[in-house]
């Protein structure tokens, strides 16, 4: 078993994740908060962009595998080395839902 440093960007905050744990259940037992829903890798809502480092994560079935180089479900990903996540950021594929549903409900206002 090995640890790595997992540090988030702009928080200040870092915490210790052995390759054995998922990032988000370190987070969850260090009182870090680290958004979540249904915790299986399908519902995107633990998305952290990975600035710098390696995970793995071969049940994150919500992410294209192009995304996967990228961005990291908290809740299925471990660490494979120190690592420098951004939480609360979200691949383009569900971008690009959010907006098309701001765009739906600003026509819904007109
Ligand atoms: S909590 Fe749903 S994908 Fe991680």
């Amino acid at each position: 078993m090995t640890d790595y440093t997992v540090e988030f960007v702009g928080t200040g905050e870092s915490i210790e994740v052995s390759d054995k744990q998922t990032i988000l259940k370190a987070c969850i037992e260090e009182g870090i908060a680290q958004e979540y829903s249904c915790r299986v890798g399908m519902c995107l809502a633990c998305s952290a962009e990975i600035v710098d480092g390696d995970v793995t994560q071969p049940a994150a079935r919500g992410l294209t595998e192009e995304e996967a180089e990228n961005y990291a479900l908290t809740c299925m990903a471990r660490p494979q080395s120190d690592l420098k996540l951004d939480r609360g950021k979200y691949p383009p594929s569900i971008e690009a839902d959010a907006e098309a549903m701001d765009e739906s409900a600003a026509a819904a206002d007109d």
